[in-house]
């Protein structure tokens, strides 16, 4: 059996922490709860892959999970769970039926963890999937049908390319669900270009960088400068969240709503993305095009939204919501690294033993981009020239 060192969320860790704080969710500091453990693989399976994990990025639902904020998943889970369900590894062993990899391919996860018969995940891997192990670890075993083979070639970085395995399949899957579901109510003969709006995160980023792809205004409502400018360079429209105070009051809503009039000579938006909810939603749902769509997969600063049903009908807004991509979509959306998605990653790169930083640092919403953490010191030959 193969033994590895892997980062762990224990139910106990949790609990100590929040008796630190007195309960108090807000003080926690989640690199109290994140612990750098030992662990055993399971042996290589004749459809399995031994991989060596090179780089992984930081995924908020680790924040999630160390808060235990919506779910207590540590707990659900037997007491603990090794997260981490987005990673760049090297091949370094198959089984002897695995046909689509070889030793020494650098290959991507994702992490559908079990498909529906449509495709779409039931669950998520290293997260709510029984029994899965994440790859926040320097080595990991998973199936042959969790990889996806890394477009080497496709013009990023080792570490652009370690921040998409997660949020890119999200975003490709929230945006051809909104447009499609627009496109059931206003076709492109009537109208060809939409305006898209996207609040702050790495998968509102790549939401936008599509709509800008296939032609249409794109506008990203973030708070964070460095962001806003990353994605001004690709042509998107920065708005300054804290310019309306994230929405604290109902004036900040209202002078947003001014603005928004202006920047779009009163079209509003056709189509929001929203990972975040809480005071967001309301601003979004104000600035709401006629026939306009909104679409979620995230519930970062709330689970639960209001909204005014009969003004929804009226105006024909549509609120969707989604999770993750199929196994195709997420080969889909891996096509696109490089001509569409061109992540915006945090400044400094983390070293293995400082991932806990990496979550503490993310939680307080003090980093330039998505943070990736480098868990192999020596990469293959094959990257070497991808690491800046
Ligand atoms: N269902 C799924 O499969 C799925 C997949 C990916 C993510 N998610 C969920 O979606 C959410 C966002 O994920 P992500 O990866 O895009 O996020 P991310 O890259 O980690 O960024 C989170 C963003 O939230 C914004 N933010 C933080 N605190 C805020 C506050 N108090 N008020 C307003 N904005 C705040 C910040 O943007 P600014 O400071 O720039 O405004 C920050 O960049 C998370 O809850 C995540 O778990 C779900």
């Amino acid at each position: 059996m193969p033994k590895t060192r892997a980062y762990s969320i224990s139910a106990e860790d949790i609990a100590a922490e929040r008796e630190r704080v007195g309960g108090d969710v807000d003080a926690v500091n989640v690199a109290n709860v994140i612990k750098l453990d030992d662990l055993e693989l399971r042996d290589v399976g004749p459809t399995d892959v031994h991989l060596r994990i090179l780089a992984a990025s930081g995924e908020h639902n680790v924040d999630h999970a160390a808060l235990a904020d919506t779910v207590n998943i540590a707990d659900a889970r037997g007491g603990k769970i090794y997260p981490g369900n987005s990673a760049v590894g090297e091949v370094i062993g198959v089984g002897a039926q695995v046909r689509k990899f070889e030793v020494g391919d650098i290959v991507l996860t994702h992490c559908n963890g079990e498909p529906d018969r449509f495709g779409f995940p039931m669950r998520i891997w290293a997260y709510d999937q029984p029994e899965s192990i994440g790859w926040y670890a320097e080595e990991a075993v998973v199936g042959e049908w969790q990889l996806v083979k890394a477009p080497l070639d496709c013009g990023l970085n080792l570490w652009e390319m370690a921040a998409l395995p997660l949020r890119a399949p999200t975003a490709y899957h929230l945006w051809r669900r909104a447009l499609g579901i627009y496109r059931v109510k206003v076709s492109r003969e009537q109208q060809a270009v939409v305006n898209v709006m996207s609040f702050g995160g790495g998968v509102g980023e790549l939401f936008l960088m599509l709509a800008k792809a296939e032609g249409h205004n794109a506008y990203f409502c973030s708070g964070s400068p460095e962001r806003r400018a990353a994605l001004e360079k690709q042509g998107i429209t920065g708005i300054d969240q804290k310019a309306f105070n994230r929405f604290a009051a109902r004036d900040d809503v209202k002078a947003f709503r001014r603005h928004v009039t202006e920047l779009t000579r009163g079209e509003d938006m056709h189509i929001i993305c929203d990972m975040l909810r809480g005071p967001v939603f309301p601003a979004g749902f104000a600035v709401q095009a006629r026939q306009g769509v909104n679409v979620s997969a995230g519930w970062q600063l709330s689970q639960v939204i209001q909204y005014n049903s009969t003004l929804a009908s009226v105006k024909q807004i549509t609120l969707d919501h989604t999770h993750y991509e199929t196994l195709i979509g997420v080969e889909a959306a891996t096509e696109l690294y490089g001509g569409v998605f061109k992540p915006t990653v945090h400044r400094e790169i983390y070293a293995f033993e400082d991932l806990p930083r990496a979550f503490e640092e993310m939680h307080q919403n003090t980093q330039t981009g998505i943070p990736i953490i480098r868990i192999a010191t020596d990469v293959p030959a094959s990257v070497r020239a991808l690491v800046p």
